[in-house]
């Protein structure tokens, strides 16, 4: 079996940023919108920073306009994925884009992403769940907007509530109206912290809004303090190297925190964020990382058991996961 058909677990993917250029390039061809300062000359994602990253981002996302706009890039997405031999993805999915805040557009939305989903897993055997993500750099009165959409169609399929957006913008306590509310709707929690933030952003969301989860945290090996508390505490970070070394937050794989925190316990999982903007894939993440620190099929298997138990997905589901993984670990 081969590194690309090894089954998968990712937990951290936003659904725009998994956008294929080409697909996005058809959508602003079919509006007649100019997207030229969006790609360069080969046709991938240019930006320069993580502020033009969101600015790009939002450029590209701007063309992705109705529910059939978003079944088109959830089968895009989801094909991608399955080909990398991911069979469980978490998808981050933001109802500002879709219906712009407003409960019955985003339902509407969230209906044609549902249908997509089943479909590929018709088709590819993927199987997707969804997080309702707010984004930071809108505020935190939006925030509030977002959290009861999350909170109006929580359930079995949307199993979580997140925050993206510029985390250099407010407090992580800012939001945590957001996140009670969502919590209290039975949702699990995850926040983007520790990737441009400091290690006080780590414990802000700890402390704040109480997160089960964080997105990247790679940060948080600066304070000994912070490491101790999320390996005794067990919250496992969503990290995703390939991510961070493309923003320039380290200069190589090699420099990456994620071998020293999983050596002093904290519970770590590997994604790829916004696939085809940082130049990545599963695949390519753990093939990185196995180069990078010697890493094996037992500690790719490792690494992928932490992601199942930390999905935010029902048991009988896990179960379903977990007979899948059993059947293909093994590399030559
Ligand atoms: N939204 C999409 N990708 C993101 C990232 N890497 N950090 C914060 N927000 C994001
Ligand atoms: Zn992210």
């Amino acid at each position: 079996m081969s590194w690309q058909e090894l089954p998968k677990i990712e937990l951290h993917l936003h659904l725009e940023g998994a956008a294929p250029p080409d697909l996005i390039r058809r959508m602003a061809k079919e509006r007649a919108v100019n997207l030229s300062r969006v790609f360069a000359e080969d046709g991938s994602y240019v930006f320069d920073d993580f502020a033009h990253f969101l600015q790009v981002y939002e450029a590209a996302t701007g063309v992705i306009r109705t529910p059939e706009d978003y079944a088109r890039l959830t089968r895009a997405v989801l094909e991608q994925s399955a080909e990398q031999g991911v069979v469980y993805t978490e998808v981050f999915l933001s109802p500002d884009f879709c219906g712009g805040g407003d409960l019955g557009a985003w339902r509407e939305y969230l209906q044609a992403i549902r249908e997509a989903a089943a479909a590929a897993e018709r088709s590819h055997g993927i199987v997707m769940r969804g997080i309702v993500t707010c984004i930071r750099h809108f505020g935190p009165y939006t925030s509030r907007q977002t959290a009861r959409c999350a909170a109006d169609t929580g359930g079995d399929w949307i199993v979580g509530f997140g925050m993206g957006g510029n985390e250099t913008m407010g407090r992580q306590g800012d939001f945590a109206w957001a996140f009670d509310c969502a919590r209290e709707a039975g949702l699990k929690l995850t926040t983007h912290a520790g990737e441009f933030a400091g290690p006080d952003s780590v414990r802000q969301a700890l402390d704040d809004l109480r997160v089960d989860r964080i997105g990247h945290g790679g940060r948080a090996i600066e304070d000994a303090a912070i490491v101790k508390r999320l390996a005794d505490t067990g919250v496992v970070l969503e990290m995703c190297p390939g991510s961070n070394v493309a923003m320039g937050l380290y200069p190589g794989m090699r420099a990456h925190p994620i071998a020293k925190l999983r050596g002093a316990g904290v519970k770590v999982t590997v994604s790829t964020d916004d696939p085809p903007f940082f130049r990545t894939t599963m695949t390519r993440e753990f093939e990185g990382l196995a180069r990078a620190f010697d890493w094996d099929e037992t500690d790719v298997a490792a690494l992928t058991r932490t992601a199942l138990d930390a999905a935010f997905c029902d048991a009988a589901t896990k179960k379903r996961l977990e007979d899948r993984l059993k059947t293909g670990t093994e590399l030559p």
